[in-house]
């Protein structure tokens, strides 16, 4: 097969693109944040995943010893008021006199988010609130997931005077082994009673010292994110409106967080990764925070247009404690957690995927005109899709979402083609193929998608967003599949979307081209063209990608009018090429590198190019201006 490209390389004969346009979408989904991205090893800190009365679920927790050992329960007892219960553990034998006991130490251990990652040579810091009417001596360790070895370990001895009120104990602990399936145990030999809460376990080596597990954020950084969406996903909106995301109740001290049961993925989130956390990401990240909030909408339940006024209070109030002065009430908040300067808050979205339920409308209208009224600067996006019919009411942006067959996403190039060129602009926030195509993150899919967004970078005149959805998978809980990035306790990978958004990281704020492609395979065959300065050498490039969706070789002639001659020739241009063996393929945690970017030199001889296209493949060349 034979194609030809034509490329213009005067920047007259495109357009800027939106500094914005390749951004994150991150959803408390499949534990990217709790057990994922948010650092904190400890799973259910407060012994509260069970909600707030007793009997508490205290699941992931666990008993060493038997019930002739000790009896563990929990009450309400605690001495932070949002989270009372506390877990109170009765020791009934003096392990270290006349042993009556089964175990030489006796009490609990906590295994995390399946398995600590505990790690030779790295520190650890581990808070917990006890107290006692007795002295205590309880060891602090972290050990193998039957504790059988023990990687670090403490002890914690108090008088009983020093213990009788509720006291903060905080120690370091350096790891002597390395385990990736680690937990954390507090173990005592002494018989009494003692009660215990909000137990914490972080390792000292987070990303900018901000509590995020270091190298996922460093697999966030390599996509460039011009924005950073969060936190769902349906997670904002909840399957009851009871268990949606409140955001006042996550954040001030971690201790006093009361947590929330996520009831559409259905798992506990202790709330450490809170709204605070996710705005200093935001900024850690240098994307702007697109805060999602739920507008009195559930999946189920809904609060009538008239009586939502206390949520868009709610709304009010987050917006002045983003960006509020020090001396505003919710600024002076933030101010006292640690950022006295604003965040750079310009985007909210009223809602998720609830444009088609009966009070959207009346409920957006109620929050669009109060954040108008207070911020008018502040890009409100709705939930309505504007690609087709114009919105019948008013809106900065309109979201899009799209998780269709590697065939359909393929053709959605088109999508935007015939959308009127006024209006609001699109926000196309949740995209991937779904489904038998893309399995657990295929190679079909990465292609199929990066022929899409060649599509929304050549309407990127109407396009300011875009993000593949969702980001993160805690191969412990496969909720949703596929996603960018996998992970356990301690590795990591890329899906081959992951590596085909990082051809488009470069987009962002670039100078799209004109470009014409001459197939006979219009199905098949897609390109775009940008230019921009490298920061990182200072040097000006073309970058030309290519997506060859078909099972035959192209042979490409490409043609790039108006190139400077003085760049012919020079030392420099690059091809990179994303393909596999086999259509199918994935990336794993055996073969994290089976279908990634594969660059090479590329001598850039002239204006005239012949290249050869690999069946299935994606293909970019960055040509030196
Ligand atoms: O990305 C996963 C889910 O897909 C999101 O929570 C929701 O917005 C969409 O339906």
């Amino acid at each position: 097969q034979t194609a030809q490209l034509n490329v213009n390389a005067s920047e007259a004969s495109g357009w800027q693109i939106a500094e914005t346009l390749f951004g994150i979408f991150f959803e408390e989904i499949n534990h990217a944040g709790s057990g994922g991205l948010w650092a904190e090893l400890v799973s259910n800190r407060g012994f509260e995943a069970g909600g707030p009365n007793t009997p508490s679920n205290i699941d992931p927790w666990s008993v060493i010893g038997d019930e002739s050992s000790l009896i563990v329960s929990t009450d309400r007892s605690s001495c932070f008021s949002r989270n009372k219960v506390a877990l109170r553990m009765e020791v009934q034998c003096d392990l270290t006199g006349f042993k009556t006991c089964s175990a030489s130490e006796v009490g609990i251990y906590n295994p995390g988010y399946w398995g600590m990652n505990i790690e030779q040579g790295k520190t650890y810091k581990v808070v917990f609130y006890i107290t006692s009417p007795d002295s205590v001596n309880i060891s602090v360790s972290f050990a193998s997931s039957d504790g059988s070895q023990i990687l670090a370990t403490t002890n914690i001895i108090a008088a009983a005077s020093d213990v009788s009120n509720w006291t903060k104990k905080e120690v370091l602990l350096e790891a002597k082994g390395t385990n990736p399936n680690s937990r954390l145990q507090l173990t005592t030999t002494r018989k009494g009673v003692i009660w215990f809460d909000q137990v914490s376990a972080m390792p000292m080596d987070t990303y900018m010292g901000h509590g995020f597990r270091r190298e996922l954020v460093d697999m966030l950084a390599g996509l460039k994110p011009r924005f950073f969406r969060f936190p769902g996903g349906c997670f904002v909106e909840g399957e009851w409106l009871r268990n949606a995301f409140r955001w006042k109740e996550t954040i001030g001290p971690w201790e006093e967080r009361p947590g929330h049961f996520g009831d559409v993925w259905m798992y506990w989130t202790d709330e450490g990764l809170g709204y605070f956390e996710y705005l200093q990401l935001a900024e850690d990240l240098g994307a702007l925070p697109i805060w999602v909030f739920n507008n009195g909408i559930s999946h189920n339940d809904q609060v009538n247009t008239p009586t939502v006024l206390p949520f868009v209070q709610d709304v009010l109030d987050s917006i002045e404690f983003a960006r509020g002065d020090p001396g505003s009430k919710w600024g002076s908040v933030r101010a006292a957690m640690g950022h006295p300067e604003p965040f750079n808050l310009k985007y909210v979205a009223i809602g998720n995927e609830d444009c088609r339920k009966k009070n959207y409308k009346g409920n957006y209208l109620k929050f669009y005109y109060a954040i108008k009224a207070a911020y008018p600067d502040i890009k409100i996006i709705t939930n309505c899709d504007g690609s087709s019919t114009p919105l019948d009411h008013p809106a900065d942006l309109y979201d899009f979402h799209t998780y269709p067959s590697a065939k359909t996403m393929f053709s959605m190039a088109h999508q935007f083609d015939h959308t009127s060129r006024t209006g609001p602009k699109a926000f196309v926030s949740e995209y991937a193929v779904h489904g038998n195509d893309a399995r657990n993150g295929s190679l079909l899919a990465a292609l199929a998608e990066a022929g899409f967004l060649i599509g929304l970078e050549r309407n990127s005149d109407i396009i300011e967003m875009a993000s593949y959805a969702p980001i993160f998978l805690n191969i412990n809980d496969q909720r949703w599949i596929p996603d960018a990035i996998v992970f356990n306790s301690w590795q990591q990978y890329g899906t081959p979307s992951y590596w085909m958004q990082q051809f488009f990281t470069e987009s962002s704020g670039a100078t799209l081209l004109n470009t014409t492609l001459q197939t006979s395979s219009p199905d098949s065959l897609i390109a775009s063209a940008i230019t921009w300065k490298n920061t990182s050498d200072d040097n000006n490039y073309i970058r030309i990608k290519i997506v060859n969706f078909g099972g035959d070789t192209v042979n490409l002639k490409i043609s790039v009018n108006g190139l400077d001659p003085d760049s012919i020739g020079l030392f420099g241009s690059t091809k990179t090429v994303l393909t596999s063996n086999n259509l199918m393929d994935e990336n794993s945690f055996k073969e994290p590198k089976k279908v990634v970017p594969n660059t090479s030199a590329f001598p850039n001889t002239g204006e005239n190019l012949d290249v050869v296209l690999a069946p299935h493949s994606f293909t970019s060349f960055d040509l030196l201006k």
